[in-house]
């Protein structure tokens, strides 16, 4: 069914009286829904990123009901639609790969349809970056509800959360879990609906988008399959009329106070190291730069106070019960800035004003840090020019200083074939190193920079090695891991010069990590080979757009680009 116009559309599209208006309603009424309700107003859309292969999502359908409920309530005529959904465990090469096709799913559904406004319904780590970096762009009035996560397992009588999977996966390899309990484990590992049960990158985005303004105060963190997430999903769609009658786009909750607020909160809670790239990519939607060096000065002037798995050992529960996202904001009241908008619409300041944390040995106060400051370290030097992470808070602090030889890899296929040849000139002072894994090597930066750990070395009791890459590794992971090396590898990042035996040094105190390699030997190194230029499709389009990990990772055509204004603090 052609139309005739080429504008951006929204709900109106169904009031008016000519040709085009008919049209919308009688298509509505084939769905059956009445004569008055094609005529209600805000339409909002719901859009979902439910599908049945990504089972963390698998909620969002029910979700979208009660939200549905709270629409209509509120007097607007709700309207489901999905997008594509992006399931961390199955997606390859990296649900990073896809992530900006996923934000253009939502950029541009959100603007074609007739749609006064959307509840964006996410979960599973790349899924919420994608809708709040595609409503951003879009700019009509957006707010979301997250899958939540699922329910703590129970395994050996104790509590099984999926960050157990690492070290029960060095377990296997050591030969200490048989078949029988390996199976037993597929069966308990993800024992129901939701996004992983630990401070991971899905529920890391999902507490940044309620510190955002971009879901409601308290929604973060209630239990997946718990009658408080439904009635919250409730509350969100009654919440998203009002917020589109408003008019108010996402750049009103998203701008520079805000996202300061959400990196804070990202150190202090110890979350996932992808979202420091997610928060650079939101802010690039926003037309803003926030910087590896203000994203640093943040780090290091704030507390450390969440000791949840996987960076400490309490449950996300046990946060929760503290009061979630508000209590942790309450802690960090000195530093945040309290005029940014929470999810209802009014600052900070006032949310927390009527709030009451309680005490929870999962969140430690501000005079009594987990770290006084640190959580994340953005280092740079010879061999990482541009920047790299390492969440320092979940490495082994024997580690943040360190100075040992490299151990290089090539690529996925080249770390798997040889990590455990008994052959291989390895000691536990070694540094593992992996390249062409990056945005462009990789593609897509898979999560695979937490390296193995050799058999033999397993066997010896080591727990931590340093390990540098250009990939990134799973929220739920630790270790000694230094992430995101920029450049990359495959774009002549000095990550391609190195060999076997050199000596790395890598120092969290003073923010460096360097090749000590002179400069003339570097210079008669023949560095590895850029991988080929995909011939056709996304693949194609990837490849000529795909920025580096200090801008976010987003395409350049989509991405705020470098005139925008770099956030400086303090603001
Ligand atoms: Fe989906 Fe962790 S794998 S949220
Ligand atoms: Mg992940």
């Amino acid at each position: 069914m052609s139309q005739n116009g080429t504008k951006p559309t929204d709900g109106e599209a169904f009031s008016s009286g000519d040709r085009d208006g008919f049209i919308h309603r009688a298509f509505m009424r084939g769905a059956g829904h009445s004569s008055a309700t094609v005529r209600r107003r805000p339409v909002i859309g719901i859009c979902s990123a439910w599908s049945e292969l990504n089972p963390c999502n698998s909620g969002l359908r029910d979700l979208a009901e009660f939200v549905k409920r709270g629409v209509t309530a509120a007097g607007g005529f709700p309207l489901e639609f999905p997008t594509i959904s992006l399931a961390e465990p199955f997606i390859r090469p990296s649900t990073l790969y896809l992530r900006n096709l996923m934000a253009m799913d939502v950029e541009e559904m959100v603007t074609a349809s007739p749609i006064d406004g959307v509840v964006l319904l996410g979960g599973c780590d790349k899924t919420l970056p994608a809708q709040l970096m595609g409503a951003l762009s879009a700019g009509k009035p957006a707010i979301a509800l997250t899958a939540g996560p699922r329910a703590t397992a129970r395994w050996e009588e104790a509590p099984l959360t999926i960050d157990d999977l690492w070290a029960l996966s060095d377990r296997r390899r050591a030969g200490e879990l048989d078949d029988a309990a390996w199976e037993s484990l597929e069966g308990r590992l993800v024992p129901g609906i939701g996004t992983c049960n630990v401070l991971g990158t899905a529920v890391t985005m999902a507490m940044l988008a309620e510190t955002l303004g971009m879901s409601l105060p308290g929604s973060s963190l209630l239990p997946a399959a718990g009658a408080a997430r439904k009635a919250m999903a409730e509350e969100t769609g009654r919440r998203a009329v009002e917020l589109t009658r408003s008019g108010q786009p996402p750049s009103a909750y998203v701008c520079a106070r805000s996202l300061e607020n959400a990196f804070r909160v990202l150190c202090a809670v110890s979350g996932s190291t992808n979202a420091v790239i997610h928060l650079e990519a939101i802010a690039g939607r926003a037309n803003l730069r926030i910087g590896p060096e203000t994203m640093d000065e943040w780090s290091r002037t704030t507390p450390v106070l969440a000791d949840v798995r996987p960076s400490g050992p309490r449950l996300l529960e046990d946060l929760e019960d503290a009061g979630g996202l508000r209590a942790v904001m309450t802690e960090l009241r000195h530093l945040i800035h309290g005029d940014a908008l929470a999810g209802t619409g009014e600052p900070w300041a006032r949310v927390l004003d009527r709030f009451e944390r309680r005490a929870s040995p999962a969140l430690r106060s501000a005079a009594d840090p987990v770290f006084p400051s640190g959580g994340l370290v953005m280092l740079k030097g010879t061999l990482a020019p541009d920047g790299a992470v390492i969440k320092r808070s979940a490495a082994d602090p024997r580690l943040w200083r360190h100075r040992g030889r490299a151990v290089v890899f090539d690529g996925v296929a080249d770390l798997n074939a040889r990590i455990d040849d008994p052959g291989l000139d390895i000691t536990a002072d070694s540094v593992l190193v992996l390249r062409g894994a990056g945005p462009v090597g990789g593609p897509g930066m898979p999560e695979v920079g937490q390296l193995p750990i050799p058999k033999r070395l397993l066997r010896q009791g080591v727990t931590d090695m340093v390990r540098i890459s250009d990939a990134r590794m799973s929220g739920t992971a630790t270790g000694a891991v230094v992430l995101h090396v920029a450049p990359e590898s495959a774009v002549g990042g000095p990550l391609a010069l190195v060999r076997d035996g050199d000596l790395i040094v890598v120092d969290t105190e003073t923010g460096r990590l360097d090749l000590d390699v002179d400069s003339a030997e570097l210079k008669r190194r023949t560095p590895t080979s850029p991988p080929p230029r995909p011939a056709r499709g996304y693949a194609s389009l990837y490849h000529r757009h795909i920025q580096q990990s200090p801008e976010g990772c987003d395409f350049d055509f989509l991405s705020a680009g470098p005139g925008a204004p770099v956030i400086s603090s303090p603001l």
